[in-house]
């Protein structure tokens, strides 16, 4: 017998919109704490079902998956994005994904880890100049998107034009603007600021990428050359797909390396061991694919500033027909929302969730379901190993370099399409003895 979704319905006509606006990141914890690991958050005409078990996540994202779509929560990347990787559905998508992947498959990526070593090394030389207290956040930025210009592009970041951290940060904000009731409900033909200052900052993505293109070299190894040597990609799809690339994938890399940069700032014992893990261990990219036994506390540290700060906070589906989670029906078309940012914290799976704790990631998990940064199934991050690499190589060359030290005392959040630190993180260095 099928039980109803438990509905938490809030004050007439605004339901929880206030409180949820107010707190976004903790807000369903209370709610869960009261109606259990299914419930529906109506948010006045936006009402989706949060989904906390690890079996209803199983479901939506595994067993299930055909019957769900990204659905309307994406609706505003759409706009953006159009029908890259991230936000394409169906037939369509699993096409683009069969042509992708081996890009991303372990004996190619191998190609990756010089261009990543190189990068780092000129981020230690930088650093190594530094005398005062300085922020990371650009910095993390760079280093990604330097990163991402070589293996997507085959170009160097100086031979790009345009300010991409700003113009992929403004949209970032305007599209998290775009989710939000009222401007969800109005169409983008429509001509809002909003609407005409993302397609000034796409125009002037559009005209990069158009640039590029043009002057790729077609026998270089890179995500551009791949695309344009595909001939079932239109040029339209290979804007969209190489747009999603660098909205996908560098942004979030960065923040997950400010993060873990920060914690282990702070985390000063922690570092250390880290420290001395690293140092017994020079990198050897020949050998990458055994890192994450080489270097487990390291590679912990990592997961767990993803657990605690998990730079895709959020992720969403629509339910195509009918279907049971948990024993709940749910009806066609409802909005679910798998709050990673909270599944991360739940009592039931992580011992005090709320501190920083990489030795958790020693040993197995109790409940895979309850860790997901890169998501899930068939729609997993396409760029999780190639994310990983990058920020075990670029941790590897700091921490062997320099002990970092912060007075940051508490890392706030905004919560936008990525979750992305608040106010910039200040580090010190001392070059290790
Ligand atoms: C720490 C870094 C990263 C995090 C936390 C992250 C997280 C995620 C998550 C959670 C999804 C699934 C979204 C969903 O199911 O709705 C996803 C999908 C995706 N990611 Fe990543 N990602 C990261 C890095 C990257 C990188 C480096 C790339 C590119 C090289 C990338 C490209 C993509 C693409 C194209 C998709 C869509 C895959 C599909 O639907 O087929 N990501 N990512």
């Amino acid at each position: 017998m099928q039980k109803k979704v438990p509905l938490y319905s809030g004050w007439p006509i605004l339901n929880n919109v206030i409180p949820f606006l107010k707190d976004l990141l903790y807000y369903p914890q209370k709610i869960q704490k009261k109606c259990g690991d299914i419930f529906q958050l109506p948010l006045s005409l936006f009402s989706p079902i949060f989904v906390f078990s690890p079996s209803g996540i199983r479901h939506v994202l595994e067993k299930n998956h055909k019957n769900y779509k990204k659905g309307s929560t994406y609706d505003a990347l759409k706009i953006s994005l159009g029908k890259g990787l991230l936000t394409n559905e169906g037939e369509s998508w699993k096409a683009s994904r069969k042509a992708i992947q081996p890009y991303f498959f372990d004996d190619v990526i191998t190609r990756f880890v010089d261009i990543m070593m190189r990068h780092s090394d000129v981020l230690v030389k930088e650093w190594s100049k530094k005398t005062e207290p300085f922020a990371i956040n650009r910095p993390m930025k760079t280093l990604t998107l330097s990163i991402a210009s070589e293996a997507f592009f085959g170009v160097h970041l100086k031979d790009i034009s345009i300010d991409i951290p700003k113009i992929v940060d403004e949209l970032n904000r305007l599209t998290i603007t775009e989710t939000r009731f009222p401007r969800n409900f109005i169409p983008y033909v429509i001509p809002t600021f909003n609407h005409l200052r993302m397609r000034y900052l796409m125009s002037q993505l559009n005209t990069q990428i158009d640039s590029l293109s043009k002057s790729s070299d077609l026998d270089n190894y890179n995500l551009l050359a791949l695309l344009l040597n595909t001939p079932s990609f239109s040029k339209q799809q290979i804007r969209d797909e190489i747009i999603t690339f660098l909205v996908a994938g560098y942004e979030t890399t960065a923040n997950a390396m400010f993060f873990t940069i920060m914690l282990l700032a702070k985390h000063t014992k922690i570092q250390g061991d880290i420290r001395d893990e690293v140092l017994a261990q020079p990198l050897d990219p020949s050998s990458y694919k055994e890192w994450k036994h080489t270097y487990p506390l390291l590679y912990a540290s990592i997961q767990e500033s993803m657990r605690l700060y998990p730079p895709a906070w959020l992720i969403g589906r629509e339910a195509l027909e009918d279907d049971t989670i948990d024993g709940c029906h749910i009806p066609k078309g409802s909005d679910i929302l798998l709050d990673v940012f909270l599944i991360h914290r739940h009592p039931d799976y992580w011992e005090d969730p709320e501190t920083f704790d990489p030795t958790r990631f020693l040993t197995p998990l109790k409940e895979k379901m309850s860790y997901l940064p890169f998501g899930g199934g068939p729609r997993v991050c396409v760029g999780q190993h190639f994310a990983m690499l990058e920020m075990v190589t670029a941790l590897h060359h700091i921490l062997s370099t320099f002990s970092l030290e912060t007075d940051c005392v508490d890392i706030k959040l905004d919560p936008l399409v990525t979750l992305t630190p608040k106010s910039d993180g200040f580090i010190s260095l001392k070059m290790k003895d």
